[in-house]
């Protein structure tokens, strides 16, 4: 199952010999976030249009899925649509939705061949019946998948996910079923759609801006943030390689002191 390929192409032993160095060198992340940004403007630099940037951006989310599973992530995140997407102008909109179509047509039958099962949050319901059917499919082929869980945030923000949480458990506690004093971190993350996917470790911003842009807004509380200014559809593995190196060099302290830490990490 090492041997995982996406794209048809066998790995090379440099490649191996590269993630065999960093497996041994520190933690790999259990689950990694990325948000893809700069596909317009990698179009761009080209003298092309928008959706081309969006195209060559698929073979990026091939290789990070890849690359993800062979290195043993256990949930690659990928920040595919977000809520504010709806307001681009209808063409990119629908050239995205059949983008997705056709990437899930091309993909499904790899991804399950490679044990990968996908998962998707957010407001699909508001996609085109066609991608919901596509998706659905996709997500019944692939749910007994163990190796990893692709998840795709579709018309997903994190004040949404806050929002629909909070109006679930208002209804709870209307109903009786849970009192107010109940209402703790641990409830409220069982209400997010991410309540069966642990915290990101690792979260990924291309293209260089330093936000957030409404992204997984509860979960990443106390995730590492790692920026490059390479576009995504440039972001290929020896930068995901160089993420991860930087990953493993944090100290991750929690709102503890170094020496807690220190001491946590030789009694485990
Ligand atoms: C951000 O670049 C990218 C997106 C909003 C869409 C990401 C979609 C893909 C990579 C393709 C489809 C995905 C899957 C999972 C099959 P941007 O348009 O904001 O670029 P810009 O900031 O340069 O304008």
């Amino acid at each position: 199952m090492d041997s995982i390929s996406l794209n048809g192409n066998k790995q090379t032993p440099e490649d191996f010999e590269l993630q065999t160095k960093l497996k041994a060198s520190g933690r790999i992340p259990e689950h990694i976030a990325i948000i893809m940004d700069g596909n317009g403007r990698w179009a761009k630099t080209k003298g092309n249009i928008r959706i081309f940037g969006h195209k060559a951006g698929v073979d990026s989310v091939r290789d990070a899925t890849e690359v993800c599973a062979q290195l043993g992530v256990k949930y690659l995140t990928l920040y595919a649509f977000s809520t504010e997407n709806w307001r681009r102008p209808s063409a990119e909109v629908s050239a995205l939705m059949n983008l997705l179509v056709q990437a899930l047509r091309r993909e499904t039958k790899k991804l399950n061949e490679n044990d990968i099962r996908l998962n998707a949050i957010g407001q699909i319901e508001r996609f085109p019946k066609q991608c919901q059917k596509q998706l659905a499919e996709a997500l019944e082929i692939t749910k007994d998948n163990n190796r990893m869980q692709l998840c795709l945030a579709l018309s997903y923000s994190g004040r949404w996910d806050i929002t629909q949480a909070v109006r679930k458990i208002a209804d709870a506690v209307k109903s009786g079923d849970i009192n107010p004093e109940d209402i703790d971190d641990n409830l409220i993350n069982d209400h997010l759609v991410t309540a069966d996917i642990p915290d990101p470790d690792l979260i990924i911003r291309t293209s260089g801006e330093f936000r957030i842009s409404n992204f997984l807004l509860w979960q990443l509380a106390y995730s590492e943030l790692y920026i490059t200014n390479t576009f995504w559809p440039d972001f290929r593995r020896d930068e995901l390689y160089k993420a991860i190196e930087s990953y493993q060099k944090r100290e991750r302290r929690f709102g503890k002191i170094s020496e807690q830490v220190a001491e946590t990490s030789s009694s485990t």
